[in-house]
């Protein structure tokens, strides 16, 4: 019912040499993936070229960020608008650095979101506790409050196409999953936030993410998780051999 999506966050790696020959290698390696949806989401200044380099492959391209407002004088900022003329089709928003390094709140991710739904682009919303928050027994209130916060005012129309990511901080380039049992009990969690925001049939469509040290060697186990629906994955997805492991997840 939901198609598995594998989703690569390059953060800020690679050169444009090494981004074109990482598209090379990744196209020929997964041209013939299509029971799985693979995304690959570089810096800015890459997606053009990337988009050109994966035409004709089933790997689609998304930006790391994207700004509010269509147009404007906004130095520095990239719209939804300019995204989608260069044929980008996903945009992540409010991924954990963001928020700890550039100032991301609730309420921007939700300006975000509600941009990259006006302008096309398929959003991927990241949720997450850190350490902290996590020990102090908090960890279902703050993705309750980040989830509510984040995605209010979408219309039940077109939320089915949202995409969740669960990432929890304490798990980001740390080397520490969340077992399968941790990440399965916050997506049902969230799963059960967006029956409350949409009803039942909608949030069966949302697809939500794991994101935190996915790797070849624990993806199968937490793609088996009934609410597990894909990964947004850093590290591993900067090898394409590594990243072609984890899309050719066991148990499709
Ligand atoms: P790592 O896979 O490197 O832990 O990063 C996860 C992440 O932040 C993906 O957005």
């Amino acid at each position: 019912m939901r198609k598995p999506l594998i989703a690569g966050n390059w953060k800020m790696f690679k050169t444009l040499d090494e981004a074109g020959a990482y598209a090379g290698d990744l196209a020929r390696r997964i041209s013939d993936v299509d029971s799985t949806e693979i995304l690959v989401c570089p810096p800015f200044v890459y997606l053009q070229t990337l988009v050109q380099a994966f035409e004709g492959s089933p790997v689609k391209i998304g930006s790391q960020n994207v700004f509010w407002e269509d147009s404007g004088a906004f130095t520095g900022e990239i719209s939804a608008p300019m995204l989608r003329s260069i044929g980008a089709s996903y945009a992540i928003i409010g991924h954990s650095e963001r928020r700890q390094f550039f100032g991301e709140t609730d309420e921007t991710v939700n300006k975000r979101l509600l941009a990259a739904l006006r302008g096309g682009l398929t959003p991927i919303v990241c949720v997450g506790e850190t350490l902290e928050q996590r020990e102090a027994g908090k960890t279902f209130a703050v993705i309750e409050a980040q989830v509510k916060r984040g995605l209010s005012g979408i219309d039940t129309d077109r939320a089915s196409s949202l995409v969740v990511a669960y990432e929890p901080v304490w798990a980001i380039g740390t080397g520490k999953t969340a077992t399968p049992e941790i990440a399965q009990e916050s997506h049902s969690f969230i799963r059960g936030l967006l029956k409350d925001l949409f009803g039942d049939e909608t949030a069966g469509l949302v697809r939500i993410l794991y994101g935190g040290s996915v790797k070849g060697d624990n993806i199968d186990s937490l793609m088996a998780r009934a609410d597990i629906d894909g990964a947004l994955v850093g590290g591993a997805s900067l090898d394409a051999a590594s990243f072609e492991r984890i899309i050719r997840f066991k148990g499709q």
